[in-house]
């Protein structure tokens, strides 16, 4: 999911043409607060004139209790707007308030798709919150960690490694599972430094993440390279399900390794998102 400052033209057309899953079109902290009525336009402008391609466009408005969320709302939401990512979240009763304002607004504007909400959890409330928020709003599509706000609520100190943040990361991760959504992993700063955004992306996907917020056209290669099924992968997944399909016992070897059900499940859940990425490419394909 590609972070694109609402006020900045030129990066929202170019955003149109980049190989992300989803654009998030964002109003809020990615915006000086002079420049938000303008981005409020601008981002407007962009989905009337529907010009950003075949990905999911979301749109960030301003947090629940800054007073700028209703007014943001009411500018942007248009047809073809995937969903909402919702910042700030902290009891699950703001996800049910906003759920009620977007069905007024859907109704209003005859759109005929309901709008999904994608829940940054990123105050301390949040987190200790985050087995129940994501359940207050049947359009919850994902949950997004949200490290650097959660750092600045709760005092803690930023390093690269996110020791200071693993225990949320880790938890935010098995809430979103717990709901079945997609679980967005943190934002990785250091826009020049590919390697780290590759390393961060391998700890993320081994704590369950099936995907990751970016904020720059550079990291979208790297982190589709981490967050789908190797060639490795997919072989290997491959063996298992053949191997269990040919002699369907409780327990057996493959590659000198005991393999039962739930590695079988594993296999299993890396050979349906191969697919789904496949038939997600063949349908870009022009
Ligand atoms: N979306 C779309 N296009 C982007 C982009 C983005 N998030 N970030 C950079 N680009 C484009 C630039 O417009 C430029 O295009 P051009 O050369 O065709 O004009 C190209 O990619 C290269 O950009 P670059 O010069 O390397 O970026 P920068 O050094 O000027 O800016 C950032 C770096 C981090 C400030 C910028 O990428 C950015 O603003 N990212 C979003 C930050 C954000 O949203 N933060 C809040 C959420 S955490
Ligand atoms: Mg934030």
């Amino acid at each position: 999911m590609l972070f694109v400052p609402g006020d900045q033209a030129r990066m929202i057309e170019k955003a149109g043409s980049l190989p992300a899953d989803a654009l998030i079109l964002d109003l809020e902290d990615g915006v000086a607060a002079k420049d938000k009525p303008h981005a409020r336009v601008t981002v407007r402008n962009a989905l009337t004139a529907r010009v950003l391609g075949d990905c999911s466009v979301w749109l960030r408005p301003n947090a629940l209790m800054t007073g700028l969320l209703e007014d943001d709302l009411l500018a942007c939401v248009l047809p073809g707007l995937t969903g909402i990512v919702l910042p700030k979240t902290r009891v699950a009763a703001d996800v049910a308030l906003v759920d009620g304002v977007l069905r007024a607004l859907e109704r209003a504007r005859a759109l005929s798709t309901p709008l999904l909400l994608a829940l940054l959890i990123e105050t301390p409330q949040a987190v200790l919150n985050a087995n129940e928020i994501p359940h207050a709003s049947a359009r919850t599509a994902a949950l997004l960690f949200g490290a650097d706000d959660l750092a600045a609520e709760a005092g803690l100190t930023r390093t690269e490694r996110n020791e200071e943040v693993q225990a949320a990361r880790a938890h935010i991760a098995l809430a979103a599972h717990a709901r079945g959504c997609q679980a967005i992993d943190l934002v990785y700063a250091k826009v020049r430094d590919l390697e780290g955004l590759t390393r961060e992306c391998r700890e993320g996907k081994a704590l369950g993440y099936t995907g990751k917020q970016v904020i720059h056209p550079d990291q979208l290669e790297p982190v589709h390279a981490i967050f789908s099924p190797s060639q490795d992968e997919i072989a290997w997944a491959h063996r298992i399900v053949d191997a269990y399909r040919a002699a369907p016992r409780g327990a057996l070897v493959v590659d000198g390794r005991m393999v039962d059900a739930p590695i079988v499940r594993q296999a299993e859940r890396v050979l349906q998102l191969a697919a789904r990425i496949e038939a997600q490419d063949g349908a870009r394909r022009p």
